[in-house]
């Protein structure tokens, strides 16, 4: 693996989660394969579980991680060629890009989308922009269309928790009071289609996601009929994807309750967390024995520790 910024660049899911499953047995096993190795972690936007648990798992493998706020630490970065830098951005991401390449040997970068040109945002701006300029590998720790790290880590709360076989997987959405980006749902499904799971997404009429995504997935309008049988609900709001970046519906009725989850099969509660209690799931379901959500953040440094792994190995 060279760079790691999208679900697409998982190339046998099982294979993946299984390294994941055996460094979680022995976290510290392969503590020399990041010796003297350096890995940078940009952050555009907030984090708590990304930040902490990329570089727990940076350091588990011996290397040394250094983090860096570029929106408010760093020279603003102009990310459009062939401009007259007259205005507020003092450095262009061809510089900037290469620059960190010199003190990084593997670069992860987090930045959301903008929720309001929909064109740059699909194109992956700034996360393109580095893999583009770097000389070193890039991971993304979220980027305006993808959250691939959050997604291994589900993936193996899955396959921890599960079951059955073949257990019924329920994207929700859920309502929340600020526009939120579409990355975890996207890569959850993208990763749910690799996984041997029953998917179904389930969401208000007019919250459709970007259909490249949710082609061939079965989508139900009505919450209780998607709950029927499933053995995970994994709940998360999005904003509008037609209506880009709006807020068209708040309803209450789609927070998971404690009645909502007694439809289900005796269902794990799932969310990536942060998440907004009495908004996307009460109280109840969430301090309840269903949740899970603790276990899915411990996984995200396993999850971590699985991608860095497969970098360090590839640059061997
Ligand atoms: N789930 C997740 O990415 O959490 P943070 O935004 O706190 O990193």
């Amino acid at each position: 693996m060279k760079h790691f910024t999208s679900v697409d660049d998982i190339q046998d899911l099982n294979e993946l989660i299984a390294l994941a499953k055996n460094i979680k047995q022995a976290p510290f096993a392969n503590k020399k394969i990041g010796e003297n190795k350096i890995l940078g972690l940009l952050f555009f936007n907030p984090s708590l579980r990304t930040r902490l648990s990329t570089q727990k798992a940076a350091l588990n493998l011996g290397m040394d991680a250094i983090v860096m706020n570029l929106n408010t630490e760093g020279w603003a970065l102009e990310f459009e060629d062939g401009v007259v830098m007259d205005g507020n951005k003092a450095e262009h991401i061809k510089e900037a890009a290469q620059v960190v390449s010199q003190y990084c040997d593997i670069i992860a970068v987090r930045s959301f989308p903008t929720l309001t040109d929909k064109e740059k945002d699909e194109e992956e701006q700034v996360i393109s922009a580095f893999k583009k300029y770097a000389s070193v590998p890039v991971i993304s720790l979220e980027g305006a269309t993808e959250h691939p790290l959050q997604t291994v880590a589900d993936a193996l709360t899955i396959e921890e928790y599960k079951t059955v076989k073949r257990p019924k997987v329920v994207l929700t959405w859920a309502p929340h009071p600020k526009a939120l980006p579409h990355a975890v749902p996207n890569s959850f499904i993208k990763v749910m289609k690799k996984a041997d799971v029953d998917f179904v997404i389930t969401h208000p009429e007019g919250y459709e996601l970007n259909p490249e995504f949710t082609k061939g997935v079965t989508i139900i309008h009505n919450q209780d009929e998607a709950f029927a049988d499933a053995d995970f609900i994994y709940a998360k709001n999005w904003s509008n994807y037609m209506d880009y970046g709006q807020i068209t519906c708040k309803d209450p009725s789609w927070t998971v309750t404690a009645d909502k989850m007694k439809l289900t099969n005796d269902a794990k509660f799932m969310h990536c967390l942060p998440v907004r209690r009495n908004m996307i799931v009460t109280d109840e379901v969430l301090d309840s024995e269903a949740s899970i959500v603790i276990a899915e953040a411990n996984n995200r440094t396993y999850a971590a520790q699985a991608i860095l792994t497969k970098i360090l190995d590839h640059g061997e």
